[in-house]
């Protein structure tokens, strides 16, 4: 097999490989935006998809940007993720005012969130292969998250949430997603147990996503433990997913960190390959020249494939291996 070869024709047929767009990126950056066609079989929308850009003023809703990428997507022979329909940040400043101020009450709410997401996942049907219809919906301890949602709707707000969206789009693929769950843990624990009601309760939830946001400093998870926390959760019946993927360092980079990152990023691609239901695998970000890290970890950075002028990092040769072989 020749190993230089773009990500997605390594993956072949067997798994698709996403990244996240930066729609600013894509718009400004004619380089950036080849290698997300050429690179990737899949696509999320980095932020263009959330509530606060969908809706900024209440009832105006704007899709625009995000069918932009849907469009190309399509173009290129891509599919689409979609993130992400009940979170608890980058929700619109009307909605979070609203609610503190007490002039939009839990009965009103509730209304809102229901239209909201059947109004998004209407407009997307058929063009969007997997949605993350809750993002982060529990705590590191392994307890729902205190959030809004939980607070003014009580835990229902869930499977309201998988109900409302598989009514609006029966073929898309509905999944859970968090952060700190790639291994086994309270946390990952907490989502067995939540998967396992929610499909008790017959909530149409279809997959299990871990978002794989990871740092040098901090080590990693072995392939084999995440292949055995997917596991789990294939054997409920779901399909999971490795959905943002980045390992970030402290600054600067130097080769000993480099290599530590491309271990990371190994471990959960093997992770995912040796999962029985691990289908899609996507980087939050492909390149250090857009990249959500630095302006959220202070003093940490370079948690992409290539580096700021798109020259393969040792990830990106380490992606490329692990895929010939797969
Ligand atoms: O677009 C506005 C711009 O108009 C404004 O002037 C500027 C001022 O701050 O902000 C711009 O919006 C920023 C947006 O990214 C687009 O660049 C927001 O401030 C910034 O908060 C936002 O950050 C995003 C973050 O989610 C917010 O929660 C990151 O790009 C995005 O990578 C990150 O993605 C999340 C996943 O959705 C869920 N999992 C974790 C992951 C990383 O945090």
């Amino acid at each position: 097999v020749d190993v230089d070869q773009p990500l997605r024709d390594l993956a072949g047929r067997q798994l698709l490989v996403g990244t996240a767009v930066d729609h600013a990126a894509y718009t400004a950056d004619a380089e950036y935006r080849e290698r997300v066609h050429t690179e990737f079989s899949s696509i999320t929308a980095e932020n263009v998809m959330k509530w606060e850009v969908v809706e900024p003023v209440r009832g105006e809703r704007d899709y625009a940007a995000a069918d932009e990428l849907v469009a190309a997507a399509k173009r290129n022979g891509q599919r689409v993720r979609g993130h992400t329909l009940v979170w608890h940040n980058q929700v619109p400043a009307w909605l979070t005012e609203g609610v503190e101020s007490g002039e939009i009450d839990r009965h009103e709410l509730r209304g809102i969130l229901r239209r909201h997401i059947v109004d998004e996942v209407s407009h997307f049907r058929g063009r969007i292969y997997e949605w993350d219809v809750v993002n982060e919906a529990i705590d590191d301890e392994g307890n729902l998250r205190d959030t809004l949602w939980l607070r003014e709707l009580g835990p229902g707000y869930i499977a309201d949430a998988f109900r409302w969206a598989h009514r609006a789009d029966p073929k898309a693929k509905l999944f859970l997603n968090d952060y700190n769950v790639e291994g086994l843990s309270a946390k990952s624990d907490a989502y067995y147990r939540l998967a396992r009601e929610l499909l008790a309760d017959r909530v149409p939830v279809h997959g299990f996503g871990a978002q794989g946001h990871y740092g040098v400093q901090y080590g990693f998870h072995s392939a084999a433990e995440i292949a055995k926390n997917f596991g789990r959760f294939e054997a409920l019946g779901l399909r999971t997913a490795v959905t943002e993927a980045d390992v970030r360092m402290v600054m600067p980079t130097d080769n000993v960190k480099l290599q530590a990152q491309a271990q990371g990023f190994s471990a959960l691609l093997q992770g995912c390959l040796l999962s029985r239901r691990c289908e899609s695998f996507t980087f939050w970000g492909f390149t250090d020249r857009y990249s959500w890290v630095p302006g959220w970890f202070e003093g940490e950075g370079a948690a992409t494939l290539l580096d700021e002028s798109f020259q393969p990092k040792p990830a990106y040769r380490e992606m490329q291996a692990v895929l010939a072989l797969a």
